[in-house]
């Protein structure tokens, strides 16, 4: 299987292993959590499961919902009353301990937002993205208030990272999230203490949120190139 085609299979199983009828859902974002909304618009279609109501976490994910046919509330909706069932989402890395890092599509604050006030989170990632230490391969996105551009970069190389502000494609400039902030893309010169790490960048004034997902309890699946889903056993 291609890396394609192990998305589709990995979004495609969890929504079809995960979702029940009546769950308040939290839809990530993503080439591979797309698939997951793809597969649960049909599950609707063919009444497989119903009264689904969700809550996207981009701009990407609201339009899909849309495609999809399920019904989009926000967090603080009475319906959804700041809590959801389950939220399926993609990550960019996943240490040994189960850490992750997400933002490579520049979603992380609402996939923060969403996560952790899911019960449930499963994790869908390639066999690729298992690593041994995060923000070395892949950088950390931080997102930040554009005004702070140049006091968080400060602040970061102090700290001895490597930063770099995520510029647009078909737009010239910066990316701005969603939110209308900036992401600055963060790399890590040695391997750290990553729940401390993540913890300390967001003491940083102008910092709004950083990708690091070091606290969530979540279930990672992963896809093989042989068509395989597994679920990754953390060590904790
Ligand atoms: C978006 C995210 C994505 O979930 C993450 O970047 C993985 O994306 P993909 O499945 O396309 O590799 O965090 O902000």
């Amino acid at each position: 299987m291609n890396a394609e085609q192990v998305k589709q299979l990995l979004g495609r199983t969890v929504a079809e292993r995960f979702v029940q009828s009546g769950m308040k859902l939290g839809l990530g974002t993503g080439s591979t959590a797309v698939w997951a909304i793809r597969r649960i618009g049909e599950l609707l279609h063919d009444g497989s499961v119903d009264n689904i109501v969700a809550v996207a976490t981009s701009s990407q994910s609201e339009v899909e919902a849309h495609a999809a046919g399920i019904a989009l509330r926000t967090m603080n909706d009475p319906e959804i009353a700041g809590g959801l069932d389950l939220t399926i989402d993609g990550a960019d890395e996943v240490d040994l301990c189960g850490n992750l890092t997400k933002g490579g599509g520049g979603a992380l604050l609402i996939e923060k937002v969403v996560a952790y006030a899911s019960r449930r989170v499963v994790i869908i990632v390639g066999q690729d993205k298992l690593v041994d230490h995060l923000g070395l391969k892949f950088p950390i996105p931080v997102e930040v208030v554009p005004l702070a551009r140049m006091p968080v970069i400060s602040a970061l190389e102090k700290l001895g990272c490597a930063v770099s502000l995520r510029m647009a494609v078909k737009k010239m400039g910066a990316v701005i999230t969603d939110n209308g902030n900036i992401i600055l893309d963060v790399s890590l010169p040695a391997p750290t203490d990553i729940a401390g790490f993540e913890r300390e960048l967001n003491t940083i004034p102008g910092v709004v949120e950083n990708g690091v997902f070091a606290r969530l309890s979540a279930e990672i699946w992963y896809g093989t190139a042989d068509g395989q889903v597994l679920q990754f056993a953390p060590e904790r």
